[in-house]
């Protein structure tokens, strides 16, 4: 039984406030912090902020009340083993589309601590309850896919694509991943520096390096000669996050100083698809094209076409990709959508049309690990948690380590999932 709910307002890894949370139950006490956006899609679930003097306007005092006030009253008494039903209160309580009346943030919080506690109570570990929420039989380590070239708004130079992933797709295990991702990381930096001197070796927001470079290709260039010296050609395959809609405006891509349409922007993929070996491609175009992502996913056959921005984790907008045909892969983060529950119901939808799932860390993240637990749960192919590189990136990575030691340890049947 939940004995109580309680929030403060703490830091995100780029020093903004957000919200933790704290449900007490017999099993003890159990948190949640809630990640921030910094390229958010508009049709997000909205994350309340305070507006006042305090932090610039971005406190989360309110949302901190919103849990300390209503939701606590609402949920004490309750039993927290029944997540849907209590996630499907609190969706009620705030009582609007889009949950800006008590924050996706409040209610986020709540509904991963909650979580955590249902794990708890049965004396099971968070994945193993995750799976059973979302009744799924196939557990597995998702591959990772690290971002380790920060543009757009993750990164203070003037690259347009926001991130260069690196998907070591040839690993047979996680750890093996995660080994052969680093060697890549660090054989980049000499690279780069190298070529642009120390200054150019700084890490932006999810730990990638921003190098001052403008040209599209040039980062892939970087990669492919660092995998070229690391002797993992074979092994790795590269991801972009494109997020289009930053750099959209009036019906037109402004990409490398240009105004592109957006035929000259699919053109521009197509001769970096021929050239490098690409896997991924998230948001090519802006968040409201899902004919523009269709044509995208027709063109471009054995290309995971992800949409993050375009499909928000939103069940109404991932059905409409779906029969569209928009693209072939979710990128899932909680807090678009803002409950456990939900989050559980869009992936299982995207797993029922033979979508892969990539569940995603936000630009301003935290210590907490949920988002490992959550994958491997849910049965995700994979997962972005940023470069190997900053404790809120490794903090997944790290779960996912200790989740994959353990298995082997118990002769488990979770295994690597290879792409
Ligand atoms: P965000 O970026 O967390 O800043 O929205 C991540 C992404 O676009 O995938
Ligand atoms: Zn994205």
């Amino acid at each position: 039984m939940i004995k109580n709910i309680s929030a403060i307002e703490v830091f995100d890894s780029r020093g903004e406030p957000t919200v933790e949370a704290k449900i007490e139950t017999e099993a003890g006490e159990f948190r949640a912090i809630v990640p921030s956006g910094a390229s958010t899609g508009k049709h997000e679930a909205v994350e309340l902020r305070d507006n006042e003097k305090a932090y610039f306007g971005k406190g989360v005092g309110k949302a901190v009340t919103n849990i300390n006030l209503e939701i606590s009253k609402m949920l004490v008494g309750k039993d927290e083993t029944n997540q849907r039903e209590l996630d499907q209160l609190m969706i009620d309580l705030d009582g609007t589309e889009n949950k800006s009346r008590l924050g996706a943030n409040a209610i986020l919080a709540v509904s991963m601590a909650l979580a955590r506690a249902g794990a708890g109570s049965k004396g099971i570990p968070l994945y193993a309850y995750i799976g059973e929420l979302a009744k799924n039989k196939r557990m597995n380590l998702p591959c990772p896919a690290l971002n380790i070239i920060n543009g757009g708004m993750h990164a203070a130079n003037e690259l347009d694509i926001q991130e260069y992933m690196i998907l070591p797709v040839g690993a047979k295990s996680f750890k093996e991943a995660m080994r052969i991702a680093s060697e890549i990381y660090h054989m980049l930096k000499r690279i780069i520096e190298q070529r642009y001197g120390k200054n150019a070796t700084n890490v932006g927001d999810e730990g990638g390096f921003a190098p001052p470079l403008k040209n599209p290709e040039e980062p892939l260039r970087l990669i492919m000669k660092a995998l070229d010296k690391t002797g993992y050609l074979d092994k790795v395959k590269i991801g972009l996050d494109i997020a289009a809609s930053e750099f959209y405006c009036d019906g037109k891509y402004n990409f490398q100083s240009k105004e592109l349409e957006k035929e000259e922007l699919f053109n521009f993929y197509k001769s970096i698809i021929e050239k490098y070996p690409i896997l991924s491609i998230e948001d090519p175009f802006e968040e409201d094209d899902f004919e523009g992502f269709s044509e995208m996913t027709r063109k471009t056959k054995g290309i995971q076409i992800v949409g993050d921005d375009l499909l928000v984790t939103n069940i109404e907008r991932i059905k409409k990709a779906i029969t569209m045909k928009s693209c072939n892969t979710l990128l899932l983060k909680l807090n678009q959508i803002g409950t456990v529950s939900e989050s559980i119901e869009a992936a299982n939808i995207a797993f029922s049309a033979g979508w892969n799932v990539m569940v995603s860390h936000r630009s301003g993240d935290s210590e907490d690990s949920f988002i490992a637990d959550f994958a491997v749960g849910i049965g995700a192919q994979e997962i972005k948690s940023g470069a190997p590189c900053r404790s809120e990136r490794l903090a997944k990575y790290n779960q996912l380590i200790r989740i994959e030691n353990e298995e082997e340890k118990n002769k488990g049947k979770i295994k690597f999932y290879s792409l």
